[in-house]
């Protein structure tokens, strides 16, 4: 069996999660970033490919996106990560998006991970200077889920996104 875990990432919340992932699949393996892609030999030659996405207004980010459209008819994973919480309705709603992209050529979802991932500083900063509203103004309540999103992803999210993808 071999698997290829591919991902994408601006500040590199999302490799974290690759790498620890990484760790404990099993067989022959390979780990990239997105933008080394030239790099990598034909996906269609992999078993199995795990995919790692940030969240990109609700969605995954536009880089993975192009190489998940490219892939069909494999046993996939994916993993994200995301300011929000992973609880939350919004985060749910962007593994569904994910899995859906995904299943539209024929792909099987066998496992699937999200976890928080610490916001871009100089976005907060663009929030807070604009004035923003809603989601995005800088609200106590805000204020103090960007701070929570700022610690991960942590030791513990590393982790149980190893359990998630032991063995896979
Ligand atoms: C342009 C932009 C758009 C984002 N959109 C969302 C979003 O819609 N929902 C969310 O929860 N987080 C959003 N985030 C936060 C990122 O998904 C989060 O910080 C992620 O962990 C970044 O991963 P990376 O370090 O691998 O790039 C956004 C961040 C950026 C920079």
């Amino acid at each position: 069996m071999s698997t290829l875990v591919i991902y994408s990432t601006l500040t590199g919340n999302t490799r974290k999660i690759a790498e620890a992932i990484y760790e404990v699949i099993s067989g022959e393996k390979k780990i990239a970033d997105v933008k080394d892609i030239i790099n990598i030999d034909k996906l269609e030659k992999y078993d199995k490919i795990i995919f790692g996405y940030w969240v990109d207004k609700g969605d995954a980010d536009e880089r993975i996106k192009k190489i998940m459209e490219k892939v069909k008819n494999k046993t996939v994973g994916a993993f994200g990560t995301l300011g929000a919480e992973p609880e939350s309705e919004h985060a749910k709603k962007c593994m569904e998006k994910v899995k859906e992209f995904l299943e539209k050529n024929g792909n099987k979802v066998e496992r699937e991970f999200i976890c928080r991932g610490a916001i871009d500083p100089k976005l907060l900063d663009k929030f807070r200077k604009i004035g923003m509203s809603g989601h995005h103004a800088s609200t106590p309540e805000n204020e103090r889920r960007w701070a929570e999103a700022a610690k991960h992803p942590d030791e513990n999210d590393c982790e149980n996104a190893k359990k998630i993808f032991k063995g896979f």
